[in-house]
């Protein structure tokens, strides 16, 4: 069997970033729906416009390289967000459930930065100076996304424990508890 040139490996990382990119655009707005802060929906309203704008410079490096993203997919993106999916069945409170909605995204955007960061280090090694620029400026949306959730996550994630510490808005908290209890 042939081995892979380092070039041969990178489109393949490109493939999968593609695939990933495209997962998160489906999950996204079922994550929008359940989050309850309106700080946190907007923050996942926002990423959704930027990862429209991610797949974009994805096809752009696609296009001059004279190949397309499709043909991949990115198992370990679809297991994140199998993870994440599993919030959404779980009975929480407001919220618990943006608490645990913010720590799927942030693995979400871990995976990413991960990733993003190789294939941005292998195209300047392989001299794609123009993917590498492309590929570090969304790196950095994906380090903003990140960081955003973390300061959003610091508000709510001491409301998460009031509430069930029975220190919190009861009535409020309970809502989604015994809707579901019927
Ligand atoms: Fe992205």
């Amino acid at each position: 069997m042939k081995e892979k040139t380092l070039r041969e490996f990178w489109t393949d990382e490109l493939k999968d970033l593609y695939s990933a990119e495209n997962q998160i655009l489906k999950a996204l707005p079922k994550m929008i729906k359940a989050a309850n802060s309106d700080e946190l929906r907007q923050a996942f309203e926002e990423h959704l416009k930027q990862t429209q704008g991610h797949v974009q410079r994805l096809d752009r490096i696609f296009q001059r390289a004279g190949g397309n993203g499709r043909g991949k997919k990115c198992k370990g993106m679809e297991g994140v967000i199998e993870e994440g999916k599993e919030v959404l069945e779980e009975e929480l409170t407001d919220d618990t459930l943006d608490a645990a909605l913010i720590g799927a995204a942030q693995k979400v955007e871990h995976y990413e930065i991960a990733t993003y960061g190789t294939a941005r280090t292998h195209a300047e090694i392989l001299g794609e100076q123009q993917a590498a620029e492309l590929l570090e400026e969304t790196l950095q949306e994906e380090k903003e996304t990140d960081e955003r959730l973390t300061q959003i996550a610091e508000e709510i994630n001491p409301q998460a424990e009031e509430a069930s510490s029975g220190n919190g808005e009861m009535t409020k908290t309970r809502r989604r508890v015994t809707s579901t209890r019927r």
